[in-house]
């Protein structure tokens, strides 16, 4: 385990045998009873799909179980091998052979549902034609049952479905934790963690973690929350191409438009890999945030549509060559967070006034010059933050 040490907890912790994987017990024993049917030759269905939120043991269940039947895994993330040619060429590659020494084999496709889009309409049915000639099982996971994509892949596969998990099942592994580590943690924060993850271990741990750490305070948990819930919805979002899906995911969200038009200013070049798909998600980010601004003013909320179809289809659609993958999204930081979200809702930009009144310099240079290099310093060095509060004789609580 020394060896591990260095590893974030989400990837120290990650179950590698079936005693180790909590809740969902049902699903996982559905799960490996398939497995183990394979010794008795080919299933009816030679494939299954995990299909359930983030965090819940998904990835983990199907390593867990290979390792426990000493199953070869190969994995592939779906999502990264979007394109027709690849899938099939890999996939069935190591689908349609025996192994050498003639062990067992798991094909593992990760987050199948990031095959969304128009343009794998191939990604699916490349599948579908692995599925029916592999000799090893095929193991699939998906977030959202509602994913069109899914629809023929749920015909052919045993479906089992993950839920988030109790939270005194993540309270127990918090608490085990903690123990391991032999650090001291309060029950009232484990318990603040847990119920703040809503079911997500991953979440759950990952926030122990910082906590314990001092990476984060607890008071900042809360903001925590909103951020699982930007990424997610930022997730959802450049996962799909297609128009509807995106529109839906952002009716859905509960993020306010101010903080994800932040985000995505900070975060779309992650999913935009090539400059004229940068052009257009930008372009449409900035209409978003031109009607957005209109409606602020003018109460006009008519124009919202118009806002959110900037702000999900055109955006979604701009990703026109660009493979989703899965990558880590930044925080919009807070100074231009603030005086943004203070100019939109009309407040006035006490930040920037703060600024210009003690450095005696205009507004304009003190948000050109100033909001930027603060910026930058408390991105080099969070603990700053404070000072800079203080410096300014700023509420903290304003950068909420
Ligand atoms: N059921 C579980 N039992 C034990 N640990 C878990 C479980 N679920 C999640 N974890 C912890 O959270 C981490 C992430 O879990 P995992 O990757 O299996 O989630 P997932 O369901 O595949 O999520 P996603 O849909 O985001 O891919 C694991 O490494 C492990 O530390
Ligand atoms: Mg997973």
């Amino acid at each position: 385990m020394m060896d591990d040490a260095h590893l974030p907890w989400i990837e120290r912790y990650r179950p590698t045998t079936r005693k180790e994987l909590v809740g969902n017990s049902a699903g996982i024993d559905g799960l490996l009873e398939w497995l183990l049917s394979w010794k008795n030759g080919y299933p009816n269905k030679r494939a299954a799909l995990l299909i359930g939120p983030p965090g819940t043991g998904k990835t983990s269940s199907i390593g867990a179980l290979a390792n426990d039947l000493g199953y070869e895994l190969v994995e592939f993330n779906a999502s990264d091998k979007r394109n027709k040619d690849s899938i099939e060429k890999l996939v069935l590659r190591s689908a349609g052979q025996d192994t050498l020494d003639g062990s067992r084999r798991v094909i593992l496709l990760d987050e199948v549902d990031g095959l969304s889009g128009t343009g794998d309409r191939g990604g699916v049915a490349a599948i579908l034609k692995v599925i029916e000639s592999s000799v090893h099982p095929i193991v699939m996971t998906a977030n959202d049952p509602n994913s069109p994509r899914l629809k023929e892949l749920l015909k052919r596969c045993i479906v089992i479905q993950f839920s988030l998990l109790d939270n005194e099942i993540v309270v127990k592994v918090l608490r085990r934790l903690v123990k391991e580590n032999s650090v001291i943690v309060s029950q009232e924060t484990i318990e603040r963690v847990a119920s703040i993850s809503r079911g997500d271990l991953r979440a759950a741990i990952s926030d122990l973690e910082s906590i314990i750490e001092g990476k984060i305070s607890e008071d900042e948990l809360e903001a925590r929350d909103t951020r699982t819930s930007v990424e997610q919805t930022l997730k959802r979002l450049f996962m799909t191409t297609e128009p509807a899906m995106a529109r839906l995911i952002i009716n859905q969200t509960d993020v306010n438009h101010d903080s994800l038009v932040l985000w995505f200013e900070e975060n779309i070049h992650l999913h935009l890999g090539t400059s004229s798909e940068l052009a257009h998600g930008l372009n449409s980010l900035s209409i978003a945030d031109l009607y957005l601004g209109r409606i602020m003013r003018q109460q006009n909320w008519k124009l919202l549509a118009y806002a959110y179809d900037f702000l999900s289809s055109f955006i979604a659609a701009s990703r026109t060559s660009t493979p989703y993958r899965r990558v880590t999204y930044s925080e919009p930081l807070w100074p231009l967070l603030v005086w943004k979200g203070q100019r939109k809702r009309g407040k006035g930009d006490e930040l920037i006034r703060r600024i210009s009144n003690i450095a005696n310099i205009s507004k304009s240079r003190a948000y050109d010059e100033y909001i930027r290099v603060i910026e930058v310093l408390i991105k080099a060095n969070p603990k700053v933050k404070k000072d800079i509060t203080q410096w300014l004789g700023i509420r903290e609580s304003i950068f909420r």
